[in-house]
């Protein structure tokens, strides 16, 4: 059944107003669901307060980075709810939190979640829906005297978005066995390292290479998540059911020239950071652009020092962001990119200088699991659309020891890391049902010894 506009401009013309009105009662074909919308919708409402700015609302967005105090007040928050559902939780020394509900059999553990932490002024939903929504799912199971075959573990991930410390997808790529141990060593503006983060969150950093999971112990991972992109919404369909992530490249490059007189220094004795970052940056949108396909190039931020009207920057210092669901075709752009950075460093008499942050491998979901979520969904009378995903997720990581699935519910307009991320009750309940029947379907046929 397609997502009906039935809001706002749309509903204004007579026909889908008739359609709308209509809406509920078509609706009704849609199965009942299990798990209990309002219920997960006030968990995803008191979660947005921990880093919420100050005067604003559940629409205003949240500030949740890793490894901060409004990160570890909303962990105390996710593990008090997961002990409520009756989960056993632990914790483990990368940081992730589990919550264990035990099977009949002795079986792989069936792991399902997602991440807490978010983007400085992100939104309520990237990360909350799956890490919540698994939540619910234990509820409803419970309320449905559920005993599933698999033990079942939901997690939350530490640092999925790695804004903290350049490290994005540091407690699953810990559990995957992936995170150089090296990167606890990285420090804050405040001087503190992960390692420090991490004794603040009761773990010892020398367990660090504990927290990776056994190969093998996993049936499957399932991670409920929002779309981030568009296409849900603008092709109205209800459940995303995804094909594969891209791979993320990070870089972090400085541009050295020499901070001078703004006024006594002639135009043709400039070794100007500003102006040779500002074409380097251009360039990567035109490398990126350069050839055909789905990849995307960002420069999120530009430092510029020392800062000031009437001086010649000298240092500027900016990220270069690469994504593709083909690793050698990231690897590509780099290298073209990197020459453009050497012939401007040149024509502009600076240096420019890349050190790598980060390369995350693009991973493909199983066939297996994208048929029973895609299966689980029209079950319950949900529309369905397999895609990709431009976005970085922890299952990415665990797809390095387990087979991995993804379900993708709607964000309005495809907004995303920004307070204006949205998606609906209806959305956000029809995402974790799909979460439900797909846990079941699983335990029941996905025996992976
Ligand atoms: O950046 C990403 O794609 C994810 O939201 N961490
Ligand atoms: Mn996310
Ligand atoms: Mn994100």
């Amino acid at each position: 059944m397609k997502r009906l506009a039935c809001s706002g401009r749309a509903a204004r013309s007579v026909a889908i107003l008739l359609i709308c009105v209509a809406a509920p009662i078509a609706s009704a074909q849609v199965a009942q669901r299990h798990v209990d919308g309002p219920r997960l919708w006030r968990t995803l409402e008191r979660l947005s307060e921990f880093g919420r700015p100050s005067g604003s609302g559940f629409e205003g967005g949240v500030s949740r980075i890793a490894f901060s105090t409004e990160d570890l007040a909303a962990r105390e928050y996710v593990m008090q709810l997961m002990r409520e559902a009756g989960l056993s939780v632990r914790v483990d020394p990368a940081g992730n939190i589990f919550g264990h509900r035990d099977g009949s059999e002795t079986l792989p553990i069936v792991l399902f979640g997602s991440h807490i932490d978010s983007v400085p002024h992100g939104g309520n939903f990237d990360g909350d829906v799956g890490s919540l929504g698994a939540i619910e799912v234990i509820r409803a199971l419970n309320a449905q005297r559920v005993e599933t075959r698999h033990p079942l573990e939901v997690v939350v991930w530490t640092n999925e978005e790695g804004h903290h410390f350049g490290r994005g997808l540091f407690g699953s790529g810990a559990a995957a066995g992936i995170v150089e141990p090296s990167v606890l060593e990285r420090r804050d503006s405040d001087g503190l390292s992960i390692a420090d983060w991490l004794r603040k969150y009761g773990q010892d950093p020398a367990r660090f290479a504990d927290a990776r999971i056994k190969p093998g112990s996993l049936a499957a991972y399932i991670e409920l998540h929002i779309e981030q992109g568009g296409r849900l919404d603008a092709e109205q369909t209800q459940i995303g059911v995804v094909q594969g992530i891209v791979g993320i490249n990070w870089h972090t490059c400085v541009a050295t020239g020499m901070a001078n007189h703004a006024g006594t220094t002639p135009m043709d004795r400039r070794a100007d950071a500003l102006a040779a970052a500002s074409r380097a940056i251009l360039a990567v949108r035109d490398e990126v652009r350069a050839e055909p396909g789905r990849q995307v190039g960002t420069v999120g931020y530009a430092t510029i020092q020392p800062g000031a009207r009437n001086i010649i920057p000298g240092r500027v210092e900016f990220p270069v962001e690469l994504r593709d669901l083909d690793a050698a075709r990231i690897e590509r752009l780099w290298s073209r990119v990197a020459a453009r950075f050497d012939a401007i460093a040149k024509e502009e008499k600076v240096t420019i200088e890349c050190a790598p942050l980060q390369a995350d491998q693009p991973a493909v979901t199983d066939p297996r699991l994208m048929t029973t979520i895609r299966e689980a969904a029209q079950q319950a009378g949900y529309s369905t659309l397999d895609l990709p995903s431009g976005a970085g997720h922890d299952a990415q990581q665990l797809s390095h020891i387990a087979p991995i699935g993804m379900i993708f519910i709607p964000s309005r307009a495809g907004i995303s890391h920004s307070p204006h991320e949205y998606s609906s009750p209806d959305d956000v309940a029809n995402g974790a049902e799909v979460l439900y029947r797909t846990i079941v379907l699983l335990d029941s046929r996905f025996d992976r010894r």
